[in-house]
């Protein structure tokens, strides 16, 4: 099997410039002979001073959300045209956080992802289930359903830009993990919906991440895993002391 192991910092609503600008400079020293592909995913307003640190290391720049319109009167948001225009590569969407405290709906994201698409972005679309829907057993077909409804409309060589993060909503930020075993059965259970919807190659080929209480002494285990292709990483993300220790596992 030869996929790639892909590590990512989403830095969520954390940081100011400057903050931004020294982590991410100690992050470029510390991770330049790396042996993964690497992302940070800073907020909108450290985009533009981020992007000046990463250029031209192996390094990408993400962002942690977009609109689903390309311009026009949408108070608030932020277009494509001007992440692209940062020097943005990567989109993140269907973050919990947006799903459960923005309400944002598998509609919605379907309409942003294949926009950033289209736009020749990487997306790496979320998914995951609540605590109360893994539970009551549904942890699978929250996970299937995000991934159909998010993924439709989208074309075999536009999936290629895809990633999935697997991200059980109870185990973010709470410092609670999936066993790396559970989280594998859930990564195995993805694979087979992308298999489904996509082909057996491109189940193969996809790269799903894990996320939620990612921390140096649990990422090599999860790595471990056959079906589990790399972090995106939180709470960790924010000192180059957790994040690097992850990143080189
Ligand atoms: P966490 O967040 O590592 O702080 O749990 C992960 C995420 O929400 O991407």
């Amino acid at each position: 099997m030869s996929r790639n192991y892909y590590v990512a910092a989403n830095w969520k609503m954390h940081k100011t410039r400057s903050e931004a600008v020294s982590l991410a400079k100690e992050l470029v020293s510390a991770l330049k002979d790396g042996k993964h592909k690497y992302l940070i995913v800073p907020g909108f307003t450290l985009l533009e001073s981020v992007s000046a640190v990463l250029k031209g290391t192996n390094i990408r720049l993400g962002a942690q959300n977009c609109a689903f319109e390309e311009q026009g009167a949408h108070t608030g948001e932020v277009s494509v045209l001007q992440l692209k225009d940062l020097g943005v590569q990567t989109v993140i969407l269907g973050h919990s956080e947006r799903r459960h405290i923005y309400h944002e709906d598998n509609a919605l994201i379907n309409k942003k992802l294949r926009l950033a698409l289209s736009h020749g972005f990487e997306v790496i679309l979320c998914v995951g289930e609540l605590l109360e829907e893994r539970e009551s057993g549904k942890a699978e077909t929250v996970c299937e359903t995000q991934i159909t409804e998010g993924l439709k409309g989208v074309s075999a060589d536009e999936l290629k830009n895809v990633v999935v993060a697997y991200e059980p909503v109870w185990a973010i930020g709470t410092g609670k993990t999936a066993t790396p075993e559970d989280a594998d059965a859930i990564h195995a259970y993805i694979r087979k919906v992308i298999e489904k919807l996509f082909g057996g190659a491109a189940a193969q080929k996809m790269i799903i991440q894990y996320g939620g209480s990612v921390k140096p002494d649990n990422a090599a285990t999860l790595m471990a895993k056959e079906n589990i292709d790399g972090a995106l990483v939180g709470g960790a993300s924010l000192k180059a002391e957790s994040f690097v220790p992850i990143a080189k596992f």
